[in-house]
């Protein structure tokens, strides 16, 4: 029997830092509902030019996972890729990764979970590991919004949640299981699928079709999101499945060392953290510096808890997300 635990983390933001201010200034919304709605001061945008995509903050933040892991990129036997905005629409930016890795021949495999994307790849890694079929798996999210936001007031209520940057983290196999990773639970419900989503282009309309009606109107590119009714949804799952992973774990909830949710909207975080009865300390939130980066979010997180001290060995970590799809899903590690 194996447990697959974490043994590198690494992250990657844009250096571009755009304020609540500078969103002022091309579309009508304030720095006061941002804030007061989803507590997002600032968030990073890739710089159209600067080297940056899907692939490439994913290459970055993965780098220094392995070498924090103590391993080489040829260390790796399987790589899993969480993204809702892949470099390009067929193939998946896995393959991306592995060739910029020169990692001859290893599997690559795109997970489209969107915001539980990197608890639906860790939760895959998981499995392979457990089985004996792979030791080492590099796990990425990354996203790269900004290139696809609608940047006016017609879409505020979208364009001003999402940022930019990757997260990745490198899992082995241990003997020992009583650590790593205890359980994960993933769960969807495919009615709500529009709720949030981007549904064009799509295979009943594709590219062509869409330049060829030229419809200004036409805002079927741009990511749709029922906000009410997702936040709804969200704060109820979340709870589920935090409850669901403490029961199989077999932990108290005053026993969570470290709760790092899925940075969809701090009011969200709160929701959770006070249904729980956590502490300021048992809640890991950087939504305020990044916004939303969905697949990217959990990894980036849990590598600045790392680095800041707030993981160690012993700590009990308990990740949760939820979004479209409506997917959601949870993972407890005993660090
Ligand atoms: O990551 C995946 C999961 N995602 C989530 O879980 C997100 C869940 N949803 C949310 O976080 C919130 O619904 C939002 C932050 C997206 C929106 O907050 P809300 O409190 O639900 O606002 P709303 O959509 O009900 O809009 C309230 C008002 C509307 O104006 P009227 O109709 O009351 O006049 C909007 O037009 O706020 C307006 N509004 C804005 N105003 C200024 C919407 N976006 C903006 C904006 N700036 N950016």
């Amino acid at each position: 029997m194996y447990n697959s635990k974490i043994i590198g983390l690494g992250k990657y933001l844009p250096e571009n830092v755009v304020t609540n201010t500078d969103l002022e200034k091309i579309m009508e919304t304030s720095d006061a509902w941002i804030q007061e709605r989803t507590g997002i001061k600032e968030r990073r945008h890739i710089l159209k030019g600067d080297g940056n995509s899907t692939s490439v903050m994913g290459v970055k933040a993965a780098k220094i996972a392995i070498e924090r892991a103590g391993l080489t990129p040829n260390d790796i036997d399987f790589i899993l890729f969480a993204t809702l905005s892949p470099d390009y629409y067929f193939p998946g930016s896995g393959v991306l990764v592995q060739e910029a890795l020169a990692i001859p021949d290893c599997p690559a495999m795109d997970i489209r979970m969107q915001c539980s994307g990197f608890v639906y790849a860790l939760a895959t890694a998981d499995q392979f590991i457990k089985t004996g079929m792979y030791k080492n798996v590099l796990v990425i999210g990354s996203e790269y919004h900004s290139g696809g936001l609608d940047m006016t007031t017609r879409g505020r209520n979208i364009s001003v949640i999402f940022g930019d940057g990757a997260g990745a983290a490198v899992l082995t196999r241990s003997e020992n299981t009583k650590e790593g990773i205890l359980c994960s639970h993933l769960h969807s419900e495919g009615k709500h699928a529009e709720e949030l989503s981007l549904i064009g282009p799509n295979t009943g309309r594709w590219v062509p079709e869409i330049l060829s009606a030229n419809d200004p109107d036409d805002i079927s590119y741009y990511p749709y999101m029922n906000g009410q009714f997702v936040f709804k949804n969200a704060v109820v799952r979340f709870s589920e499945v935090i409850n669901k992973g403490l029961v199989t774990a077999g932990w108290k909830k005053e026993e969570i060392g470290m709760l790092i949710p899925h940075q969809a909207n701090l009011r969200i975080a709160q929701f959770v953290q006070k249904k729980f009865g956590l502490s300021d300390a048992q809640v890991y939130n950087n939504i305020e510096r990044y916004g939303n980066t969905t697949a990217a979010s959990i990894p980036i997180a849990l590598t600045e808890a790392w680095e800041e001290g707030k993981v160690v060995q012993g700590t009990k970590v308990v990740l949760a997300a939820f979004g479209s799809g409506f997917t959601w899903g949870s993972v407890m590690i005993q660090w």
